[in-house]
């Protein structure tokens, strides 16, 4: 009883935490350090100029883009280079005021390349931000590649064409999936010779008819295209979901604890044994990961990077619920079944065991089994392990 009396008279704050353990407080900290950009509140119009001075008071954090392989394209020449890509290292900055937000960009880019009209083999750099239509308590994260069928996001996107500001807002539910829709945005990119980086600015009001990010912890997500490296569609770098930080609305501690969990994965299992529940489950009979090369290209999605794009989080999702969020793939028209009967056009129908999922009722089904009967350690472990996955360098 005296033990009770002596937990109320701690207070507000200390109850919030109660429960959550030091490790755990210090987990959420770093969590607030690595994943969380603070936007900055200001009175004054925003200005989606890269160069105007808002942008210097405002501080920045450091964002990693890592090569798009989940989904394999249909693009041999830039399929070759993608072991050769480096990581792409954003800084990125969040100004808000009562009305708009906007979220400034700038990265490295050696070869400035815009694509010319009539030269077919020059692609586009580019830049692009998504955010999902719904987020907070109880909703799950979206694909982060360009959201899926029960998450759609909206995406801005802007690219170097060449005589056009060549920007578009579209809603897109998966690869494949988009609807330009004519939003309110104020985009802007400017590259600097000297420093040799692009910056952009996305400005838009904070709620539209699609989405409305007046939150205390609102998702995003970056995807950068360079040009020179054969990148256009779904070739691209791409970060994992990162939270802004806006404090004039209130931060709901429920969904924050949701995006935290199991954050630093490093710390949350041991990779080693890990990798053993990856084996022993069967995973690399869909996937390709790290050392294990033997699933037939284009079965699921690779995952030899999954540990710079996904959050510990999603992967859990992933693993638990594979049909909660399904990657839409793209390139089924790469696999014939020779042994079906072809049409009348002598063609072979697709085979479908390259097909990421199935329709029943209307819904997409993931192919991916859940792995819901795995216990707590070998889930943590297995999570741990697909974090330290950040290599692209063995891709084929
Ligand atoms: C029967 C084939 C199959 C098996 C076995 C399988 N998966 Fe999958 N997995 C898929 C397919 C297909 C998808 C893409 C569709 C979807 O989104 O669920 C996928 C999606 C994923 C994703 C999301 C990838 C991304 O880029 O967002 C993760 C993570 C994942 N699987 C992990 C695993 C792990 C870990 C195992 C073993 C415990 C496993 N899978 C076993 C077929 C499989």
């Amino acid at each position: 009883m005296k033990r009770r009396m002596k937990l109320i008279a701690i207070g507000l704050s200390s109850i919030l935490i109660a429960g959550i353990s030091k490790a755990e407080d210090k987990n959420l900290k770093e969590f607030m350090k690595y994943e969380v950009i603070n936007g900055q509140y200001v009175k004054e119009e925003i200005s989606a100029d890269p160069d105007a001075y808002l942008w210097k008071t405002v501080r920045g954090k450091k964002v990693f883009l890592y090569p798009q392989i989940s989904v394999r394209l249909n693009d041999k020449k830039a399929n070759s280079l993608i072991p050769k890509k480096k990581l792409v290292s954003a800084l990125v900055k969040v100004a808000y005021n009562d009305r708009d937000i906007a979220v400034y960009i700038r990265w490295k880019d050696e070869t400035p390349s815009i694509q010319t009209v009539y030269d077919t083999n020059r692609f586009a750099d580019g830049v692009s931000i998504e955010f999902p239509n719904r987020f907070g308590k109880g909703i799950t994260l979206p694909y982060v590649g360009m959201g899926d069928e029960n998450h759609p996001v909206t995406v801005y996107l802007q690219k170097t064409v060449e005589g056009r500001d060549y920007q578009k807002v579209f809603i897109s539910e998966g690869f494949g999936s988009l609807t330009e829709i004519k939003e309110p945005a104020d985009i802007q990119m400017k590259y600097n010779e000297k420093t040799k980086e692009w910056t952009a600015v996305f400005k838009r009001p904070l709620k539209t008819e699609n989405s409305n990010l007046k939150a205390g912890l609102v998702p995003v997500a970056f995807a950068i295209w360079d040009g020179s490296k054969y990148e256009r569609d779904g070739n691209k770098s791409l970060s994992r979901w990162k939270f802004i930080k806006l404090k004039k609305f209130p931060l709901d501690k429920e969904y924050l604890e949701y995006v935290s969990w199991g954050y630093p994965a490093s710390k949350l299992g041991n990779p080693e044994r890990g990798k053993k529940v990856a084996l022993q489950n069967g995973c690399a009979a869909c996937h390709r990961f790290d050392d294990q090369n033997t699933a037939p290209v284009g079965m699921a999605p690779n995952l030899s990077d999954i540990g710079g794009i996904a959050v510990p989080v999603y992967l859990k999702e992933s693993i638990l619920h594979p049909s909660d969020v399904v990657i839409r793939n793209l390139n089924l028209n790469r696999h014939y079944n020779k042994y079906a009967k072809p049409d009348k056009f002598k063609a072979y129908p697709n085979n479908d065991m390259y097909q990421w999922y199935m329709v029943v009722n209307g819904k997409k089904q993931s192919k991916m089994p859940p792995f819901s009967h795995l216990s707590e350690q070998d889930l943590k472990d297995l999570i741990a392990y697909l974090s330290t996955l950040k290599s692209w360098k063995n891709f084929k």
